[in-house]
């Protein structure tokens, strides 16, 4: 059977993270590589990266008290097969933050931190200014390759979008070209689909080394209404292009 549960013991991370950045894996996505970069590819240097994400995460963790990571967990074995991470805003998070673009400060300053700044910056800086009002929003959300389609991401969304329904607030997420049907099914829809563009004036052989190793990247912005109420050609979009 799977239990969905709200993570509440920092020890749930040391199972979490690994299975995040193994279930971010397949189908690839240059999430977690870009932000938490690996100094090669020997299994020590990506465990080193998994293990300074973890550290990362916890720390976001307990500093934001908006965030919220739950876990599902297959009884049968008691292992956890599924995790995410809910933002419960009611008002406007990004007071503070408007105006100031993000920056890849897991890298030293040079080209990696410039590339992974421009490239997620293009995910994260648009936040600030289309999440403005009293929202929910899905950040990451990932359910283990040998346990899918089984109900655990479904059991995911649906927390936030009930949480949602009981604010009476709209929903917001990024997500990745696989999972847009779960999306879809819980009432989120399309608004805008989007693409890193890293071109720059004489770029050197780094960057396009970066650019080969993590583009093409590509996203879909998604909406959810309030209830979940959509009717396509009625509803206004919450931004546009
Ligand atoms: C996306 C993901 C979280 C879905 O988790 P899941 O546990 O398989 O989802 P569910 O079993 O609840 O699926 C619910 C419904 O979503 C749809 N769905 C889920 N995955 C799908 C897929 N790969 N293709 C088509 N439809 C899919 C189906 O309608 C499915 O219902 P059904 O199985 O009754 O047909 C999981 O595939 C995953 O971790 N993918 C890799 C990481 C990722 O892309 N995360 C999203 C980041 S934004």
């Amino acid at each position: 059977m799977l239990q969905l549960s709200e993570v509440v013991s920092d020890s749930d991370f040391d199972e979490l993270i690994p299975l995040l950045w193994y279930s971010y894996a397949q189908p690839r996505i240059a999430l977690l590589p870009l932000l938490f970069p690996s100094e090669d590819e020997s299994p020590e240097a990506q465990e080193k990266a998994i293990q300074t994400s973890k550290r990362a995460f916890l720390k976001m963790h307990h500093a934001d008290p908006s965030g919220h990571w739950l876990k599902v967990l297959d009884t049968d074995t008691g292992k956890i097969i599924g995790g995410c991470r809910w933002h419960i805003h009611e008002s406007d998070p990004y007071e503070k933050a408007r105006g100031k673009p993000f920056v890849a400060l897991t890298y030293p300053e040079g080209t990696e931190r410039d590339f992974a700044s421009l490239v997620l910056g293009q995910i994260l800086n648009p936040r600030a200014e289309r999440y403005v009002r009293p929202h929910t929003h899905l950040h990451i959300c990932f359910v283990h390759p040998e346990h899918r389609r089984r109900g655990a991401g479904s059991m995911m969304v649906e927390w936030g979008v009930s949480k949602a329904d009981e604010m009476g607030v709209e929903s917001f997420l990024e997500a990745t070209f696989f999972a847009r049907p779960l999306y879809e099914k819980f009432g989120f829809v399309v608004v805008t689909t989007e693409e890193a563009s890293t071109t720059i004036e004489k770029p050197n052989e780094a960057w396009k080394h970066l650019e080969q190793r993590f583009l093409p990247y590509k996203w879909h912005c998604m909406w959810r209404p309030p209830r979940g109420k959509y009717e396509e050609g009625k509803t206004e979009l919450p931004w546009s292009n």
